[in-house]
């Protein structure tokens, strides 16, 4: 029964309609799925090693000369130099992590390769999630420019300067969805939307990779962590992931697939178990889908001693039955236990893992270092004098700078507060992040530094042309009150024409093992916020935040906020770029900021219930909480510029497309302001009726464009039936007959123009 009717109501996306969205220009970045090379001599030397040695090649350690976060976050079980120089000579290492620069790697790959048995060159890797020296801004900023393009550059950039400091192998880009701003590790991510992430980790695996993995200004991506790793319940890190396949496929695992599509060979496990299994011992996760469907020839490794947290999970007995699990889902490395070389000769001399299974992780690995060049010169990338001569080059600054402000969204603006005078007004900068070196870089930075970053008030003082017309007052701390100092912000603002009010969440408030339960602005700062707006001068909101946050009170009525995240070198810089006009914003929010902290997990693209609320009417018995419509205070997508921005003329090619057609909508898009903008154009559709309920809105394509004063485009986009498709009833894509809805909007929640149209059988 349920077939027949997916078969009359639905078609299976055919090979046409896969090469169709292939070439749409959303997809444009995305590419096939990397292919790893296999030189003879690996199966040769394959054949002379033994069990301990190949489990050897399939443990990765900590670094034991680490320091700084990476070590803090991920300790070394081992801290002594010399005995981890030791057991490379002694074939027990693969390589190493989070390790400190060129000098550390060239005495390992010495001993590894002048003193080891079978002389196979170490790899060495790192999390170079935003940036090596010069710090970009967090990933989740990076996304709000809504520009792909942008993130390639700035992922070259960390490629050329980590790979010159001995580093092979990249442990980014981290792609999971995040849903729930409460989660910690969304700052590290692509956002609520899975297009849009999608898009994201293709270009940052492109600018990490390179054409050629060879070459010493690039390094090998690891897109992580697979899988769903962000659909943690209650938004807790390391929680439980239970999804329907359904929303796994459709939602979670596409930016994963986008990453291995652009070429990334290696993926990191996730920590998470999903739906009962933990993902690091998941075999249909691991072979069936990531292998078997996906085509994924690359290696897997597993997070930080994730296969001996099956233990705790209740999923394994014992640390043997740990690394069989892991190892026999399709597990190729063990990350940090230890478990892989204590277990997995013996699991193969008693059979319970075919010896073919271990020939063929090994190969995989093997394959990889001969790619990487490393068979070739173990020490391509490592080279002291260029680790320094790459380090903070002016080049990679100013595109620091250039992302820097491109992440920035501005939010609100009421009576065009924004931009600020150069001169002629003297401005009180008040809060804990006003000025000082700290909380620019963001929260999982192994190689960069706060020092070495630009601050508020350095970039404000570099904007305004009277260096006395600048008030710092702190205030408060983060999160706890400092004494007398909402007086002395108070006293600053009384002095002062302006505000520039820089508060929000510090950087341990986001990233690994910090999710909160409550994602609003700290206590104290927010007193600090209600002192100051009584004062009543103009008040401009310069958030920082590692996700979306529920602004309250003084906070949301300010007349002007601009959301900052953590910007990395240039902060102080960017945000004064945007601040006094010299950069017009351009970001949009690529999480929805929610009305109340109590809606998460909120995001846009959220299924209609059988009992809708009319926003924005407040009705009985409709489905939203007390008090408030089912929407969010700002959108996914949301961010205004320094013109004003219209929507008109919707067009649409026709009122309906069959199964091998196309369709054009487009909009007009004019600047009716006083100065330049760019705005960010996206195209959202919705499925009115189908065999699975759609969501209320999905985008389907954006385009950035820049518009002149009294300028105005007609921006076209291109619908084929691919984009419309979704998993059905069967869990395999289908596209279904029916009438659309859809718009070309400024925001997931703003009308801009809509219409409708009929896809045919
Ligand atoms: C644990 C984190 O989950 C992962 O993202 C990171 O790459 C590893 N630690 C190594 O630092």
């Amino acid at each position: 029964m349920l077939d027949t009717r997916i078969s009359r109501r639905a078609t299976l996306m055919g090979a046409g309609a896969v090469a169709a969205w292939l070439a749409s220009p959303a997809r444009a970045l995305l590419q096939t799925a990397g292919r790893l090379e296999v030189p003879a001599f690996v199966d040769s030397l394959i054949a002379r090693m033994t069990l301990e040695e190949k489990a050897g090649q399939l443990s990765l350690m900590a670094s034991a000369w680490g320091g700084g976060i990476a070590a803090a976050l991920n300790p070394p079980s081992n801290s002594n130099f010399p005995q981890q120089v030791d057991e490379a000579r002694k074939g027990q290492l693969t390589g190493v992590f989070n390790g400190n620069g060129a000098r550390m790697a060239r005495i390992m790959q010495n001993a590894a390769m002048k003193e080891s048995r079978m002389k196979i060159p170490l790899i060495f890797a790192a999390d170079i999630i935003h940036g090596h020296r010069t710090i970009f801004p967090v990933p989740l900023a990076e996304v709000a420019s809504f520009e792909p393009e942008l993130a390639r550059r700035t992922a070259e950039v960390a490629a050329f300067e980590a790979s010159g400091a001995g580093i092979d192998w990249n442990f980014s880009p981290m792609v999971d969805v995040a849903r729930d701003q409460r989660w910690g590790r969304g700052v590290e991510g692509g956002g609520e939307d899975p297009l849009l992430g999608s898009l994201f980790a293709a270009a940052r695996v492109q600018g990490f990779q390179g054409a050629n993995f060879k070459s010493n200004e690039h390094f090998l991506a690891c897109v992580k962590h697979f899988a769903a790793y962000g659909a943690a319940e209650s938004g807790m890190d390391y929680n439980t992931v239970d999804l329907s396949e359904r929303t796994l496929r459709e939602v979670y695992l596409k930016p994963y697939k986008a990453g291995f599509d652009a070429g990334a060979l290696s993926a990191m496990a996730s920590f998470n178990e999903l739906s009962g299994i933990p993902a690091t011992g998941n075999h249909w996760l691991m072979t069936e889908v990531l292998r078997g469907e996906w085509g994924f020839q690359g290696f897997v490794v597993s997070d930080y001693t994730g296969d001996e947290e099956m233990i705790k999970h209740g999923y394994a007995k014992d640390g043997r039955d740990a690394a069989k699990l892991a190892f026999l889902a399709g597990v190729d490395m063990s990350m940090q236990s230890g478990l892989y070389r204590q277990h997995l000769p013996d699991l193969v001399r008693s059979g319970e893992v075919p010896q073919q299974l271990l020939d063929t992780s090994v190969r995989r690995v093997l394959a990889m270092k001969a790619m990487l060049g490393l068979f070739e010169d173990p020490f391509r990338r490592i080279d002291e004098k260029r680790e320094a001569s790459r380090s903070m080059l002016p080049r990679s600054r100013a595109i620091a700078r250039e992302s820097g402000r491109k992440s920035i969204v501005m939010l609100k603006n009421d009576g065009d507060l924004l931009p600020l005078p150069r001169s002629g007004k003297k401005i009180a900068l008040i809060g804990p992040f006003a000025s000082g070196q700290h909380d620019l870089v963001g929260p999982w930075v192994v190689y960069g530094t706060d020092e070495k970053a630009v601050d508020l008030a350095t970039g404000v003082r570099g904007a305004i042309a009277d260096k006395n017309s600048l008030i710092i007052a702190e205030g408060s701390k983060v999160d706890q009150p400092i004494p007398g100092g909402i007086d002395q912000a108070v006293a600053a603002a009384q002095q002062a024409d302006i505000v520039v009010l820089a508060i929000g969440e510090s950087q341990g408030m986001s990233g690994e093992a910090q999710s909160r339960a409550d994602i609003v602005v700290p206590k104290p700062q927010q007193e600090l916020a209600e002192a100051v707006a009584k004062v009543g001068k103009p008040v401009v909101v310069v958030l920082k935040n590692g996700r979306a946050l529920a602004l309250e009170g003084a906070v949301a009525n300010a007349p002007a906020i601009l959301v900052t995240w953590f910007l990395g070198t240039e902060t102080g810089n960017s945000i004064a770029d945007v601040l006094f006009g010299a950069y017009g914003p351009s970001g949009r929010l690529p999480s929805s900021f929610p009305r109340l902290a109590g809606q998460q997990p909120y995001y846009y693209a959220h299924k209609p219930t059988g009992r809708p609320n009319p926003d924005p009417k407040l009705e009985d018995y409709k489905a939203r909480f007390r008090g408030i419509t089912n929407t969010s205070l700002y959108p996914f997508g949301h961010g205004l510029t320094y013109g004003k921005i219209e929507y008109s003329g919707f067009t649409i090619s026709s009122p309906s497309i069959g199964m091998n057609g196309e369709i054009e909508v487009t909009a007009t898009i004019a600047n009716r302001g006083q100065r330049a903008a760019e705005e960010v154009v996206q195209l959202y559709i919705h499925d009115r009726v189908a065999s699975i309920t759609r969501p209320v809105r999905e985008m389907k394509g954006f385009k950035k464009i820049k518009l002149e004063p009294g300028q105005s485009e007609v921006v076209r986009f291109t619908l084929r039936p691919a984009d419309l498709q979704f998993y059905g009833v069967a869990n395999k894509p289908v596209v279904e007959p029916g009438t659309f809805d859809v718009w070309i909007a400024p925001s997931a929640e703003a009308e801009g123009v809509h219409g409708t149209f009929d896809l045919t059988a």
